[in-house]
């Protein structure tokens, strides 16, 4: 789905990051948590890709949908021009694209866990987690860490739909000193067991969790990043290496994996 859509707020939020509301309802219904836009930062060629972008959140208006936010950090060109944009200006997005996060019946225990702007995606699917729990319990506990206190983004957000948190920063300025990968696995080894755990960060974070999770037997998906040209298959840019003797893409195969299909 192609659309132009008018940005509605573009925050700042901590000191690189924003985040930017985005009028378009079609594409916010067909949203699943764990997917992702294409945006076009500017309306020329300059620059000529567009950058991919997770769904952060839907935006209700009363019973309807009015569109999405996303939540990105700056990190080159094309962030920054998007971070310049205000509410008001139009951006193009393409989408939704990929394979999202999947939440079996039943789920009552779920541990989420996130480095950094991997962030992103897991507060569509915590509300959705939140959503589906209602009139059942359902304990949904996020590990979230970064390098310093102000990549710890969205606490209040998370408190709000009940999400437990244990936060990690690697200088100790806020919450556990040291990598959120730790603090995940005293919590496994204090005899929590968890249903399932979804992750997205850096790729050791991932890998790291992965291992983690497969020492407790606990099944994990997780959202891997890479440089994507189109978003939908046709670059082939966003190979990575499959567990067999084949290549997954990113964009079309993800990015939302089974850690067991990835060739680590
Ligand atoms: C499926 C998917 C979802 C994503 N969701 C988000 C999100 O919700 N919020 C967010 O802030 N970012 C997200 N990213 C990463 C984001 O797309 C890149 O940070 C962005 O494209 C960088 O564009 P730029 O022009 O600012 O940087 P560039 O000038 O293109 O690059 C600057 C630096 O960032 C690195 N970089 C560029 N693209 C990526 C990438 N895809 N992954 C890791 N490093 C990269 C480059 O190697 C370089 O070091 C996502 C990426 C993917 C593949
Ligand atoms: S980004 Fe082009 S094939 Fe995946």
């Amino acid at each position: 789905m192609q659309d132009t859509a008018e940005i509605l707020w573009n925050e700042q939020q901590s000191t690189c990051y924003f985040k930017m509301g985005l009028r378009s309802p079609a594409l916010a219904r067909a949203a699943a948590p764990g997917q992702f836009v294409m945006v076009r930062v500017r309306d020329s060629t300059d620059p000529v890709l567009r950058r991919p972008f997770s769904i952060h959140n839907l935006l209700g208006e009363g019973e309807r949908l009015r569109g999405f936010e996303i939540l990105y950090k700056v990190v080159g060109r094309g962030t920054a021009i998007l971070s310049e944009l205000r509410a008001g200006e139009h951006v193009g997005v393409l989408g939704p694209f990929g394979n999202g996060f999947t939440c079996p019946e039943g789920l009552q225990n779920v541990f989420l866990v996130a480095g950094g702007i991997g962030i992103a995606p897991l507060y569509y699917l915590a509300s959705l987690l939140e959503s589906m729990g209602r009139g059942r319990p359902l304990w949904c506990t996020l590990f979230f860490g970064g390098r310093t206190y102000s990549d710890i983004l969205c606490k209040e957000a998370f408190h709000v739909i009940g999400v437990d948190l244990r936060i990690s920063t690697e200088d100790g300025s806020l919450g556990h000193k040291g990598l959120v990968t730790s603090l995940l696995k005293r919590e496994l080894a204090s005899g929590e067991s968890p249903d399932i755990i979804y992750a997205c960060g850096p790729e050791p974070m991932l890998k790291e969790t992965f291992r983690i999770a497969a020492s407790f037997d606990i099944p994990c998906q997780l959202s891997m990043e890479s440089v994507m040209a189109c978003g939908f298959g046709a670059c082939l840019g966003c190979a990575i290496k499959g567990k067999g003797p084949g290549y997954l893409h990113v964009c079309t195969d993800g990015p939302v994996f089974d850690p067991s299909l990835l060739g680590w």
